[in-house]
Order: structure tokens, then sequence, then C-alpha cells
């Protein structure tokens, strides 16, 4: 088990590159199920999950013609298998989204239910009731979800939550559906928008994605999917809030400000200097943080995925903040880690109550989740002393070369087996 060993207090400085987002490319190779031949995917990012998701698509049947660093080419062609293996599925939460393209595919799905993870249950029951108003027959048999569909058939749907892979799931098996499905209440996130302007170009039919109601019309058949996966959103934003918490200056390249709006504005009403140009942010923070409150949101508000990240930075604010979690119901796991480095953090429920604290102290501390991971590698590079985080598997899943990419930003942080 790899641990991170980071000796804080050095202010970041210098340009990080943000890599492609993994919430978007994991969806669109679940989405190559619904074609046949060769799809293509540029820019994807070098993160655990991708190579997990890449296996389950090729344990499916897929041939993975390449998969080196940032280009995959795989033919979908020989498709085959509709059962998601237990091991593959239990890894990764979101391996549930090949359910929808392989039930409009071949007609059947077996896939085991995701177990819970470290922030809370995460059933998938609206993707279930989705894709059952498309006309699929879902069944839980010992542990797994067993669909099949003669022929899904379009439907007026509407969402009882926001669930951004639910909305995912539903839309993908809807372009094959005959006739319209019109879904209401969809997720916004831009990973939405950006699925189907990749299943448009491969000939489906998609309109009003980033919007809360996606109308699909029913399609045939979908040629093989071409794309470049766009910056990944969250990573932008962790890289931010490195430079703000180090009272360093980082520029970060290659991001989509428009998709940062609720992370520029909370910073700079914590006093951090954000400037916004096309493609890039340029964050210098040099004076005290000034405390401030958040709530999560599902897009365009603030996201859950940064709440972490954001907690960290806010432990050292010159006065109390109040952070409230309306997405997930368990996703305060780094607040134990980080009072053992001197924070001190109230949790009432959803909502965590920060009192900020003129400096942080390392400490041995243990990464529970992917954005909890992140939230204690900002807090080591901002403390006194030495921090050794543990468990780092969970970064990799979602962070390509993190400590290569702090390192360069003059970060002391290091990999040890
Ligand atoms: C996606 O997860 C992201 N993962 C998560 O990012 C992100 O935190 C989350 O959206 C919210 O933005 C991927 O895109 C792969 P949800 P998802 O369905 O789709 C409840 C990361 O760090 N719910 O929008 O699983 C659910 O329990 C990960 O990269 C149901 O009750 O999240 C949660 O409370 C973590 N039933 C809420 O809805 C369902 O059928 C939102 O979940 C589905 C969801």
């Amino acid at each position: 088990m790899d641990k991170i060993i980071i000796e804080g207090g050095t202010p970041l400085v210098g340009q990080v590159t943000i890599s492609g987002a993994k919430n978007a490319v994991l969806p669109v190779l679940a989405a190559t199920l619904l074609t046949q031949g060769e799809n293509e995917i540029l820019e994807v990012p070098r993160v655990r999950d991708v190579k997990t998701m890449v296996d389950l698509v090729q344990d499916l049947g897929a041939e993975v013609d390449q998969h080196n660093g940032s280009r995959i080419v795989l033919d979908t062609s020989g498709v085959h298998k509709t059962e998601a293996r237990y091991d593959l599925v239990s890894t990764m939460r979101a391996s549930c989204l090949v359910l929808g393209p392989l039930l409009a595919r071949l007609g059947e799905a077996r896939v085991s239910l995701p177990g819970g993870c470290a922030i809370g249950a995460r059933p998938i029951d609206l993707h279930i009731k989705g894709l059952e108003a498309l006309g699929a027959v879902i069944k839980l048999e010992e542990g797994y979800i067993h669909g099949t569909a003669k022929k899904l058939k379009g439907a007026h749907h509407y969402f009882d939550l926001v669930t951004v892979t639910g909305t995912m799931n539903v839309m993908m098996a809807a372009t094959l559906a005959e006739g319209e499905t019109v879904l209401e209440n969809c997720a916004r996130e831009p990973e939405v928008s950006f699925l189907a302007q990749v299943l448009n170009r491969s000939g489906a039919k998609i309109e009003g994605a980033g919007s809360d109601t996606i109308t699909i019309q029913g399609v045939t058949s979908l040629r093989p999917i071409e794309c470049s996966i766009f910056p990944d959103r969250i990573e932008a934003a962790t890289y931010m809030i490195a430079g703000a918490i180090t009272g360093g200056e980082v520029e970060v390249l290659n991001c989509l400000p428009d998709e940062l709006e609720p992370i520029v504005l909370k910073l700079r009403e914590a006093g951090v200097d954000v400037a916004v140009n096309e493609r890039s942010v340029k964050v210098r923070s040099h004076s005290p943080l000034t405390p401030v409150n958040i709530r999560t949101h599902p897009y365009p508000g603030f996201p859950t995925d940064v709440q972490a990240q954001f907690m960290a930075l806010m432990v050292l604010a010159q006065g109390q903040s109040v952070i409230t979690e309306t997405v997930f119901e368990n996703r305060f796991m780094h607040v134990a880690e980080l009072r053992r480095m001197g924070a001190e953090i109230l949790i009432d429920g959803h909502t965590a109550i920060v009192r900020g604290i003129k400096r942080l102290s390392g400490a041995p501390v243990m990464a529970t989740d992917l954005r909890a991971s992140a939230s204690l590698v900002l807090a080591g590079l901002a403390a006194k002393g030495q921090t050794l985080i543990s468990r780092v598997y969970h970064i990799d899943r979602g962070y390509q070369e993190m400590e290569k990419k702090l390192s360069k930003l003059g970060a002391s942080i290091r990999r040890v087996k």
C-alpha cells in the first residue's frame, strides 16, 4: 500500500495542466457498448477508475486495440456478454453505467449491485426506475440486478432525485429505444452535456442536455464514438485550492472557467485573488483567509466533490464557517483526519462548523475516499511539519500523477511504497 509523505509550509508557485475529466470518460466508455465498431477516445486521464472501466467493457467482449496513456481505441463489434462481474463492479460504482447500454444493445444485463462506499449507501434505485420506464424488466437476484428488455420503448419519465449517473444511464438507453423519451428533473452537470454531445456526434438525437429536461428521439443504431475528453473541473478546483491554502500563486491551465463559477466566487469571497482567462485560472493568495459558508448542491451549485477540499481551506480562515453537505449522507469522513492535524470542526448532521485556526500540524492520516484524500493532501501542503497519508489508492482513482503535478509547483511531496 503506497503512502504519500508531505513536508508542509511551502507556498505553491507555477503552472499546472488539468487532465481529462474522469467523470466524463467513464460514461463515454460505457456508451461505446451502444456502438458496433472501432471507437477512439483521446485526452483520457491516466487514473485507476478508467482502467477498471476499460477492463469491464473488455470483459463484456470489446477489443481494446490501444490503451496507452491518454488514447483508447476499442472495438465493440464483438460485445456479447451481458454480465458485469462482481469483482469489477464492487471496486467502482460507476460500473453501473453499463446497465443502460447493455439493455439497449443486447436486450439483457446482469450487473452486480454496487456496494455502498465511504460517502454513503449510494443506491441505484433511480437508475432502475428510469430503465423500467423504458420497458426493461428488472429483478434483484443474489446481489445482482438482472434486466431484460425485448425492445426499449420511449417514455416520459421524472427522476425523483437529481442523479448524475442515473440521468446518463437512462439517456444512453433511450438513444436506441423506439420513439421519443422525455426525461425530467435531470442532472445538469457538464459531464451529462458532454456525453450527449458525444452521442449526438455518433448519430443520437438528444436535446436539452445541460437543462433539467432532456428529450431523446430513438434511432436504430449509433456510429462508433470518436471524441476528446474535456478537462476535469474537480481536479481544476483542487489545484486552485492548493494555491490558496499554501498562500501561493498557481495558474491552472486547460480548464473551463465557466464550469468553475461556484469555486471562483467562493474563493474570492474568502479573500483569494482569482483571475479568469479563456482556458485558465490564476489563483493568488497572500492575505489572511475570510471564513465563507458553503452548501453543496447539484450543478450549477457548489459541487459536493469539492466540499472536502474547501473545508481544508476554511480550517485556516480567520473565523467560523458553516459547510453543509446536501448531496451525500456521509461525506464528512475527512473531518476526523483533519482534526488529527489540529483542525477545530464540529459536525451536526449534514452541517460542519469550522472554527479557523492559525496553523495545521502535520500528522499521520488515512485516506477514506477520493475527495477526502485530496483534502488531506491540501491540509498537508499547508501544515507545519510532516504529514503521512496512507491508503493513497483512493487518490489514484481520480487524480492523474498528483504528486508529480504538486512537486512541479514546488511542493515537498513523495510517494513511498
Ligand atoms: C456522480 O456520482 C459522480 N460520479 C460523483 O463523483 C459525484 O459526487 C456525484 O455524481 C454528485 O455530483 C461519477 O460521475 C462517476 P448521484 P453519482 O447519483 O451519479 C442518491 C467523485 O468523487 N441516489 O448524482 O453516483 C445518491 O445516494 C464521485 O468523482 C439515489 O438515492 O451520484 C446521492 O445521495 C464521488 N438513488 C444523490 O442521489 C439513485 O438511484 C446524488 O447521487 C441514484 C442516486
